[in-house]
């Protein structure tokens, strides 16, 4: 079965070809970072536009490097929650006017479920359930995933997400938007040990999250720095400031992974890309002696082919858009997507 996934949620308008949930026939990612990067981050009113102009051409695009035409196509699998309400709208409009069209069944589809989803196109082995540390630009959630489509959020950030986090911080160190990425890389070169900064908890809540305050203790830190003259070595505050992030999201995963028992653990989502946080879920994994799964490099951020993936499952459990289907900026990852 073959299920053309569409993904507007953000700053990327991607479409793509998935097979049974697995196999990726095409995955097409049309970009929007240059064009937002002068405002230091994502303008929602231009990424709209930009999705309408794209849209049309992103799913001819990715039919065509597939080799699949609408004919040989089973089911349009669009994400509709969470994220920019006009991005979302322009995916979910198209996707119901494909429909229409074509005759093919809709399947609305959460974005964060998606991103869990792109380690089903990695790893075929992978089978629910295991235990999940999703973290983007928007999200960090620790979920269960019990089957393919019931999910259980165990923690969440009580404030920012951790790309959030990076992108502000690399932001005040002069790095432009999306700064995690280049944090990240800058981080490499750097003393992690040169910069002390805090490891926010939450009381009563120990496996959520809390990054607000450790954002702001390096934002401090940089002003205290330019008050008084000083320089500050960017390298090491990347390093730093990477490995108090890593350090949190980490200390609360094993302790979730202790908690529930998972036999298996994965991360999923834009952050999952980091260097550290791979090494360091590499690590973990070895002491606990429990598999790990990330999604490949090029699978981590938006992309249509997550969509798709988990758009099959939904399928499959028989989940159905109408011509009614809306999209929402907000919506929870454990409930069934009724938009
Ligand atoms: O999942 P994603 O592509 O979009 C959302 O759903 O939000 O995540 C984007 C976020 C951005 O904040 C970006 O800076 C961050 O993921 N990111 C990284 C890395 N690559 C992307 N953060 C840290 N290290 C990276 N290597
Ligand atoms: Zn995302």
């Amino acid at each position: 079965m073959i299920i053309l996934g569409i993904e507007t949620s953000c700053d990327e308008t991607a479409a793509a070809l998935v097979e049974d949930g697995r196999k990726v026939l095409s995955n097409v990612v049309a970009s929007q970072i240059e064009e937002h990067k002068i405002y230091g981050g994502v303008v929602p009113e231009i990424a709209s536009r930009r999705h309408s102009e794209a849209i049309s051409a992103v799913v001819e695009e990715a039919l065509t490097q597939g080799g699949i035409s609408l004919a040989q196509v089973s089911a349009i699998a669009v994400t509709c929650a969470p994220g920019l309400i006009g991005a979302l709208l322009v995916g979910v409009n198209f996707a119901k006017g494909l429909a229409l069209s074509t005759g093919l069944p809709l399947t609305p589809v959460h974005h964060l479920r998606g991103h869990i989803a792109a380690n089903y196109l990695c790893h075929p082995e992978l089978e629910p359930p295991f235990l999940c540390l999703v973290v983007s630009g928007g999200h960090s959630h620790i979920v269960m995933v019990h089957s393919y489509t019931q999910l259980e959020v165990l923690a969440r950030t009580r404030d920012d997400a951790a790309g959030e986090a990076f992108d502000k911080a690399a932001r005040a160190m002069g790095i432009p938007y999306p700064g995690g990425v280049e944090l990240d890389r800058v981080a490499e070169s750097g003393d992690p040990h040169a910069y002390t900064l805090p490891r926010p908890r939450v009381e009563g809540a120990p496996l959520d999250f809390s990054f607000s305050g450790l954002k702001t203790a390096a934002l401090n830190l940089l002003h205290n720095a330019a008050q008084k003259g000083q320089t500050v070595h960017v390298p090491d505050l990347c390093a730093s400031y990477r490995r108090a992030v890593v350090e949190c999201l980490v200390e609360s995963f094993r302790a979730a992974a202790l908690e529930t028992g998972a036999k298996a653990l994965a991360a999923a989502g834009g952050v999952s890309a980091n260097r550290l946080l791979r090494r360091e879920l590499e690590s973990l994994s070895r002491e606990l002696g429990r598999p790990l799964y990330v999604p490949e490099l090029n699978l981590c951020g938006d992309n249509g082919a997550m969509i798709a993936a988990q758009g099959y499952y939904e399928y499959q459990g028989g989940v159905r858009g109408g011509m009614d289907l809306n999209a929402s900026p907000q919506w929870e990852i454990s409930q069934a997507l009724t938009v």
